[in-house]
């Protein structure tokens, strides 16, 4: 018998750390492709500039271990995690990593300072603002 694990998602939202070049986005964006494709994870990286907004889905071990190394990556700062918990069906069945840029500068902001599904409901309305 075939029994997948239960997926389970991370959303957090942090800030570039000072002095970093914005050219460190892509290069995040672009590892992380490949390594969120061999644990089998999926999600958004959305940046407006400053700040991160990280949405990451997949096996609980797996996103567990893998927000933990995200926390203490140098690169960013303030990471809040502003939900976690188990997940019916992935969000983001086709992207092991989508990214997108954000115009409104305010959405991640204020995404910060909410938690729970007033943060989930908040990260859908930037997803519907965003093309991907
Ligand atoms: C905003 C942000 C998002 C990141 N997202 C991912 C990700 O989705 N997947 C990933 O493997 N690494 C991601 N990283 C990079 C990890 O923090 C870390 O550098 C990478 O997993 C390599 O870890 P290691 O040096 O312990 O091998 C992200 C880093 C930042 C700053």
């Amino acid at each position: 018998m075939n029994i997948k694990p239960a997926l389970y998602e991370v959303l957090y939202v942090s800030t570039l750390a000072p002095q970093q070049p914005l050219s460190v986005v892509a290069e995040i964006a672009a590892r992380a492709r490949v390594v969120n494709a061999e644990l089998d994870i999926t999600g958004l990286l959305v940046f407006d500039g400053q700040r991160f907004c990280q949405q990451l889905e997949g096996p609980q071990k797996a996103v567990l271990k893998l927000i933990e190394r995200i926390r203490n990556d140098p690169r960013h700062v303030n990471v809040e995690i502003v939900h976690n918990g188990p997940l019916a069906g992935r969000r983001f069945q086709q992207f092991s990593l989508a990214f997108s840029t954000l115009e409104d500068v305010d959405a991640l902001a204020r995404m910060e300072r909410l938690d729970g599904q007033a943060a989930v409901a908040a990260f859908d309305e930037v997803c519907a603002a965003i093309e991907l």
